[in-house]
């Protein structure tokens, strides 16, 4: 008889990609994805210690499950990923209703841990067990046991190129909860694209906590191979309309990676690159090691080799030692790159991260009012930049089809609205569409005949 599984996934991409690989594999085991965790033989929490915020949130959630738990004592409720793999015994202490605790190194095991949680084995001696036996690498098993399988969004997909980090952010906990890098062989890349396209999928996003030193570290991956070799031979694979990839570190930005998005066709006009603050005396204490005129140099070289490419950031603000000045320097380099868009954050101390051991710590308060200044600054300048589309034609991919028209996503990334649209058009097709209005977040037009 088939089993249900409830997944509930917070944080990055990379747990998005994780928690896809999870109901793949549980998927050969016979469990069937459900939509809501009440009624499910297992839920898993795949869990994300980026932020405070974010931490708090698992655990709110985990309280919130304990009725269910309760009600439903064959129930296996499991915590997967980041706060799993840097607060295992935390979970078990504050919240003993859960069975399971999973490092991200681990999820190749799950099968085997439900089988033997069935069987009556205990949580811990699971994991006293499967400390001593891992050793698989999770790529190498990855292409082993799992071949892709279709997605609700079916036509785009996330392909992973190398995992961990090596940068060790005064503020970051990823280099703890993901470990070092390591990056993925390209064979072995180039093949899982390929089924994908097989498959119909048409937009590929490569994926890593630092894909710009793909190749360049621990290397599984071959010799003389390095991320702008595999984004060239990934774009060639006969099928992939668009290309991605995300994320990057400006310090590992070359010339050559610059060059790729005037030369690659497929290559989507559009670049994640996380600059964190605008003043050199934080860049320094968060071991970035660039300065804020290094980033800038970058993006206008950038913007010499593809003028229309839509940059979007990520920005901390109120790091430890955070003067209004440092803030002001943040705000000035909003103000000259001008993104597309940004994701910024409180800065919020992170277990074993150096920062947490820094003094000089902003007030909540101080966080909060400079987060605002920054975001309003952010949504006046997305919504200049979305008006400099207006009367422009782009193509959009179509992403989801309703009776109240379709939307769709540029190569720039941005979401399009067609609201009068009556051409039957499937997600994953092409269109050409006319912008005439734009919004903060999105922008507006009709399709053209
Ligand atoms: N506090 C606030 N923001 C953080 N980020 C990472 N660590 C912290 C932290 N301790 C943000 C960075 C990173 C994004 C994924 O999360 O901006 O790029
Ligand atoms: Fe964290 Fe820095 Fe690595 Fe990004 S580059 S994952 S912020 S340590």
């Amino acid at each position: 008889m088939s089993k249900s599984l409830y997944i509930k996934t917070f944080g990055c991409q990379m747990n998005e990609r994780d928690s896809e690989i999870i109901e793949q594999l549980l998927a050969q085991e016979g469990y069937v994805p459900t939509a809501e965790p009440e009624g499910a033989d297992v839920i898993l929490i795949n869990t994300c210690s980026i932020r405070e915020k974010a931490e708090q949130k698992v655990f709110s959630l985990l309280g919130s499950l304990r009725p269910e738990k309760l009600r439903n004592p064959h129930l296996l409720l499991g915590v997967t990923g980041c706060v799993a793999q840097q607060e295992g015994e935390q979970i078990r202490e504050r919240m003993p209703h859960v069975d399971l605790i999973v490092g991200t190194q681990q999820i190749y095991r799950l099968p085997e841990m439900l089988d033997r949680l069935h069987q009556g084995v205990t949580s811990k001696e699971i994991a006293t067990n499967m400390e001593a036996s891992f050793t698989i690498p999770p790529f190498q098993k990855l292409l082993a046991g799992v071949s892709p399988s279709p997605s609700p969004q079916g036509f785009k997909r996330f392909v992973t190129i190398m995992q961990g980090c090596d940068n060790f952010c005064s503020y970051c906990v990823v280099p703890g909860t993901r470990g070092r890098e390591i990056s993925r062989p390209m064979a072995d890349i180039l093949e899982e694209v390929a089924i994908l396209v097989d498959q119909g999928v048409r937009e590929i996003t490569l994926l890593g906590q630092n894909v710009n030193s793909y190749g360049t570290t621990n290397r599984v991956a071959e010799e003389q191979i390095d991320f702008p070799r595999l984004l060239r031979a990934v774009a060639a694979i006969e099928g992939v309309q668009r290309l991605r990839f995300t994320t990057s570190h400006p310090k590992d930005l070359t010339e050559e990676l610059m060059r790729c998005f005037a030369e690659i066709d497929n290559l989507c006009p559009h670049f994640h690159l996380p600059v964190q603050s605008g003043s050199n005396a934080v860049l320094r204490r968060m071991n970035r090691k660039y300065t804020a005129q290094d980033y800038l140099d970058k993006v206008e070289r950038l913007r010499r080799y593809r003028s229309d490419i839509a940059l979007a950031t990520d920005i901390i603000v109120g790091f430890p030692g955070e003067t209004e000045a440092d803030f002001q320097a943040t705000m000035d380099l909003l103000n000259r790159v001008r993104y597309h868009g940004s994701f910024s954050f409180k800065y919020s101390d992170r277990p074993h991260t150096r920062s947490a051991e820094f003094g000089d710590k902003v007030p909540e308060e101080e966080k909060s009012r400079r987060l605002a200044l920054f975001q309003e600054r952010q949504d006046q300048i997305c919504f200049e930049r979305n008006c400099e589309y207006i009367g422009e034609t782009v193509e959009i991919m179509v992403e989801a089809t309703s009776s109240a028209g379709l939307k769709g996503r540029t190569p720039s990334n941005h979401i399009v609205h067609c609201p009068e649209a009556t051409v039957n058009l499937r997600p994953g097709e092409l269109a050409l569409v006319c912008i005439s209005h734009a919004g903060k977040h999105s922008l507006k037009g009709q399709i053209e005949n």
